[in-house]
């Protein structure tokens, strides 16, 4: 209710809307009322008026800041933190992104509101330590940009120099991120030139009156304002300003914004170079061509200035007092006059610093920019220089006024033209309102084929003779006859006599108010030429920031082109901000300046009424009143609050428009408040709003509660059940154990109780078994003996008495035939020498089977002998024959073994030597071999050949092969051998016989078994009588001679070695044969 009366009492209305009787008196009357009493702010519908007090109002306080947080726009006092407020929360409630648009002239409080703005989304927005770094480093980056871009003027002793439009983003639960800032266009001429009573930037006085001794020092500045031409050689010190502290916050700022200590310094060796620079004082000189030539007129200036960039001093002297032309494809260098010169070195001071301007806002931004792939909203602030009179107007102001001309037509689009056009578009009933649209003056400056700005352009360009007066002349041409545009021609034209209108100007009839434009300079600033030797000689110094600033200088990428000139840049910059505006949703701060004079709560009426008059503020109202509050597209409204009524909650089936009016009719408002257009419903009072948005709170946080307390009530019951069905699964799995265990006790005792049970039983049984068993064996027993007793007594007299023997004999007879049979079966292999025979299976037939066994070996043998060849029976023959002579007798004999009997060891047949000898043996020879015969004189043995024949033996010479001696067989005695394993032999011959006559033979044979065999069988074959053959011990034997007897007596040496027996004769009669 207070509420309501505050913004009813009709002095002091909060709400213009609500002014009755609405007359521009009233209006003015209600505003001077309300900032007697300290109400600055004043709305109408949601746009703020601010009234600047020129004084600190204790209405900025962080309890204020307290009171505003998510207030209701017209439940409080008109508040700038309001609309902050709202804005705020429509960026992050309702997803929108926001601008703030802040207008007013120059010193009317834009700067100033656009920081509170920030300072209240800054408190109210959430904390922590990264957000609150956010919050630090966007809210400094004003000091650092107002030292460097403000600057006092007139008007204004902090007026910005520059337009600044700050976007500052937020994540979706409106925490800030960081921003982005742009600059429009800094009023560089004032670092070389200002008025009486201005200043120049404030970052000159803040340097030199803040910069500590040292810090002076190196950057080699004199601490007295007075020192520098830039400086108007005045001391500035402004009341209420204090410049040292300033520069100490300044510094402070840079450091949260997060330039290290080098850039710092940096900053200001080259804000210290601009300052110098205007001390670079230049002298006339004649040259030797007469031309007028300038120079360097105190080089000490220039030698630090050199000194502080790193660069030859004679470089930079060359660049400001000469320059190079090119003139047919040849660089000619041409000295410049003194004006000149001063032209070059100004140029060069307002591009160092606009850059360095430009480099500082860049430097800002890369520290607070968000990095990329965020989400974000923005709300953007917009701060601009306002709207600017003075007594002489130059390209700034022009280009000035032109922006805010902009941003005029910007209101006019939003607030007046677009807003009614859409009341009839939705068919809602609208008396039109009459306002002044200005875009016939924007048209006028920035038209691209016949605006101002275009034929500045043009001019510029243009080859030839150009200066202002063509471009005024073009203008008076082209715009003779145009409204807005006045000159010293078209009012001559038109015979108007006006003598505040020179003649080098041009006057335009902005929606602010007439301002008149001196040309003069119009064509320098826009073309804004920097001598290509200076920007080369920038490039060239040791310093890294000053030489990044000037990239065009470097002599490889020298460009013809002519670079964009200021005007088109300028044009293009609003242009975007345009589009960027107009792309979010629109909060305006309309800034009024109530007296000239800066002075507290002083309220100068004719100068209001002007502003609230230009501002359109009547016609603001008018449409506000005549309008709606408030609309939204049907469905997102319907969206948005369907809640609110039971009948459009949860789901409405019907169209978007009747869902609408079905919800509002339930929430009962006046009729009068609402319209329903075509395609939105439009709601007259915010109050209204509010109301619907406060319900929509409340009955949010119903339903949150709601389905909270479901979402509760399901997790807590699934919750439940699940446990319910844990435990029920538990106390199964629990029961069913118990039970098996318990069963498996009962089992396992049941079982014991079972085994011995039937083990008792079975052991009974087994008892009862067993002794009837044994009764019934000894019954069968008994019965058995007493039936075998009855029987053998029934039988006696039938038994017979060689039964017995009978049955015996029956069972030998089986059991040999058994033997037999089997023993056919499993006769022994038929190899002679396998003596194998299965044993006898009963004692009985061991003789039988004994006898068996030689049988079949005897059977096996014959087998054997049956089938050997004549030859093979008669070597055998031999050597039986041999055996039965020498087996066990001879020693010899059992070495022989192994030797077959060869027979014939000569090769007669072969050998053609031993014809006569084989045709004496002709097919009668039984054996031929080499034998040696002992000389019964000496002892020594000769070689002879000895041919055993069936009738004869012959021994022969072996040289000539003939018969030496041929025995007949009959002559022989008896054969005489030693029983060692020699060959010796004596053959004794009978002494009858022919060859006889000679004596014994004494032999020595390789074969003497062999010989001795076949001697023996041939002479048993011829004379069918065995030769007598005698085997001696050592004890030897005697042979007869024809000289007498010899008694050969056999000597077993162990000389070893050979087995050929040594003769050796002892004595005449006597010979000792050497065995072994
Ligand atoms: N809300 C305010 N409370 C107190 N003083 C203010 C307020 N707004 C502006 N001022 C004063 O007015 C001066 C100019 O304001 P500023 O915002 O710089 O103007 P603009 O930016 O519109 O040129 C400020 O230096 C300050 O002294
Ligand atoms: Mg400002």
């Amino acid at each position: 209710m207070e509420a309501t009366t505050s913004l009813l009492d009709a002095a002091a209305v909060g709400d213009l809307v609500l002014l009755d009787p609405l007359t521009e008196e009233s209006l003015l009357h209600t505003l001077q009322e309300r900032f007697r009493h300290s109400d600055i702010y004043t709305y109408i519908g949601n746009v703020v008026i601010s009234v600047n007090p020129y004084q600190s109002l204790p209405i900025y306080t962080p309890e204020k800041v307290q009171e505003y947080h998510n207030c209701n726009f017209f439940a409080v006092k008109p508040h700038i933190y309001a609309i902050a407020d709202d804005a705020y929360r429509s960026l992050r409630d309702r997803d929108r992104d926001q601008c703030i648009l802040i207008t007013g002239e120059s010193g009317a409080g834009k700067t100033e509101a656009s920081k509170l703005v920030m300072s209240y989304v800054a408190a109210v927005c959430s904390k922590g330590e990264e957000v609150d770094k956010v919050k630090e480093q966007l809210l400094q980056s004003n000091p650092v940009l107002e030292a460097f871009g403000n600057a006092k003027t007139i008007r204004n002793d902090n007026s910005s120099r520059f337009g600044k439009y700050m976007d500052v983003e937020f994540d979706f639960k409106g925490e800030p991120l960081g921003g982005v800032i742009s600059n429009y266009l800094l009023e560089k001429s004032r670092i070389v030139r200002h008025v009486k009573g201005e200043r120049n930037f404030h970052i000159f006085y803040q340097l030199l009156a803040g910069g500590s001794a040292q810090l002076l020092q190196q950057l080699k500045l004199h601490q007295d304002c007075r020192h520098y031409g830039y400086l108007n050689r005045e001391s500035s010190g402004l009341p209420g300003m204090d410049d040292a502290a300033n520069f100490r916050a300044m510094q402070d700022a840079m450091r949260v914004i997060g330039f290290s200590p080098a850039e710092v310094t940096a900053l200001l060796e080259v804000t210290a170079v601009v300052l110098k620079l205007g001390n670079v004082q230049l002298s006339s000189s004649f040259q030797a061509s007469g031309m007028e030539a300038c120079s360097i007129a105190e080089t000490q200036e220039l030698q630090e200035i050199c000194q502080l960039i790193g660069l030859d001093p004679s470089i930079l002297e060359q660049a400001l007092c000469s320059r190079t032309v090119k003139a047919r494809d040849e660089m000619v260098r041409t000295t410049l006059s003194v004006p000149q010169g001063y032209y070059g070195r100004d140029a060069l001071a307002k591009n160092i610093y606009s850059r360095l301007f430009d480099w500082l806002v860049n430097r800002i931004n890369t520290s607070i920019q968000v990095k990329p792939g965020k989400q974000r909203k923005v709300m953007g602030v917009l701060d601009i220089y306002g709207f600017e009179i003075f007594q002489d107007n130059g390209f700034e102001q022009f280009i000035i006024n032109y922006c805010n001309e902009k941003l005029q037509q910007i209101f006019i689009l939003m607030t007046l033209k677009e807003e009614q056009e859409e009341y009839i578009r939705e068919g809602i009933q609208w008396t039109p309102v009459e306002f002044f649209d200005n875009s016939i003056i924007c048209n006028l400056i920035e038209n691209s084929k016949c605006g101002i700005l275009a034929m500045l352009d043009e001019e510029c360009l243009r080859p030839g003779v150009v200066n202002e007066d063509t471009f005024l002349t073009k203008l008076n041409q082209l715009f003779a006859t145009h409204k807005h545009y006045e000159s010293k021609e078209t009012q001559n034209a038109q015979h108007v006599m006006d003598a505040s209108l020179p003649s080098q100007c041009f006057r335009i009839h902005h929606y602010a108010g007439k301002v008149t434009y001196n040309v003069t300079g119009f064509i320098e600033k826009n073309n804004d030429l920097l001598f290509r030797d200076l920007s080369q000689a920038m490039w060239a110094s040791q310093h890294a920031l000053l030489h990044s600033l000037f990239p065009e200088g470097d002599p490889q990428k020298v460009s013809l082109k002519l670079p964009p000139t200021a005007s088109f840049q300028f044009k293009a910059s609003v242009a975007t901000l345009m589009k960027n505006l107009y792309s979010k949703n629109p909060n305006y701060i309309r800034c009024i300046k109530p007296n000239e004079t800066k002075t507290a709560m002083l309220f100068t009426p004719e100068l209001v009424l002007a502003q609230i008059r230009y501002l359109g503020l009547m016609e603001n109202v008018r449409v506000r009143r005549a309008g709606y509050a408030f609309r939204q597209l049907y469905d997102s409204f319907l969206e948005r609050y369907k809640m609110l009524s039971p009948r459009t909650w949860p789901r409405w089936t019907g169209s978007h428009r009747e869902g609408t009016e079905v919800l509002l009719a339930d929430l009962a408002f006046p009729p009068e408040e609402l319209a329903f257009g075509h395609t939105k419903i439009f709601i007259r009072s915010p109050r209204t709003l509010f109301d619907l948005e406060r319900r929509r709170q409340e009955r949010v946080a119903e339903l949150a509660t709601l389905i909270q307390k479901i979402f509760r009530g399901w997790r807590c019951r699934t919750q439940y059940q699940l446990m319910r069905k844990s435990q029920i699964i538990i106390s199964a799995w629990f029961r069913g154990h118990m039970e098996k265990n318990k069963y498996k006790q009962m089992k396992r005792s049941a079982l014991i109780i079972q085994a011995y049970a039937r083990g008792w039983k079975s052991r009974r049984l087994l008892r009862e078994l067993k002794s009837q068993c044994h009764r019934h064996t000894a019954a069968t027993t008994i019965a058995a003996y007493w039936r075998g007793y009855k029987a053998r007594r029934a039988y006696r007299r039938y038994f017979r008495s060689g039964a017995s023997t009978r049955l015996a004999n029956f069972i030998y007879r089986r059991l040999v035939q058994k033997f037999l049979v089997g023993l056919a079966r499993n006769l022994p292999p038929l190899l002679v020498l396998d003596r194998t025979w299965p044993p006898a299976p009963y004692k009985f037939l061991a003789d039988a089977n004994q006898e068996l066994r030689s049988i079949f070996y005897r059977w096996k043998c014959k087998k054997y002998r049956e089938q050997l060849t004549p030859q093979r029976r008669a070597l055998l023959q031999a050597k039986l024959h041999a055996s039965e002579l020498f087996k066990d007798k001879k020693a010899l004999y059992s070495i022989s073994l192994q030797q077959p009997f060869q027979g014939e060891y000569l090769g007669l047949t072969q050998n053609p030597k031993y014809q006569k000898l084989h045709a004496v043996a002709k097919d009668k020879l039984v054996m031929a071999d080499t034998v040696r015969k002992v000389n019964r004189a000496n002892g020594k043995a000769v070689p002879r050949l000895l041919l055993l024949t069936t009738e004869h033996l012959v021994l022969a010479d072996p040289k000539a092969a003939q018969p030496k001696t041929v025995l007949s067989l009959g002559d022989i005695h008896s054969i005489s051998v030693t029983r060692f394993s020699d060959g010796f032999l004596a053959l004794h011959l009978k002494e009858t016989s022919t060859g006889g006559a000679k004596g014994d033979f004494l032999l020595i044979s390789d074969h003497l078994i062999e010989l001795v065999t076949r001697l023996h069988q041939t002479l048993m074959d011829a004379t069918a009588q065995a030769l007598p053959l005698h085997i001696t011990d050592q004890y030897g034997f005697s042979t007869r001679f024809p000289k007498g007897a010899m008694a050969i007596t056999v000597v077993e040496s162990d000389k070893v070695g050979s087995n050929i027996p040594v003769c050796k004769k002892r004595g005449s009669n006597k010979m000792e044969v050497l065995v072994h």
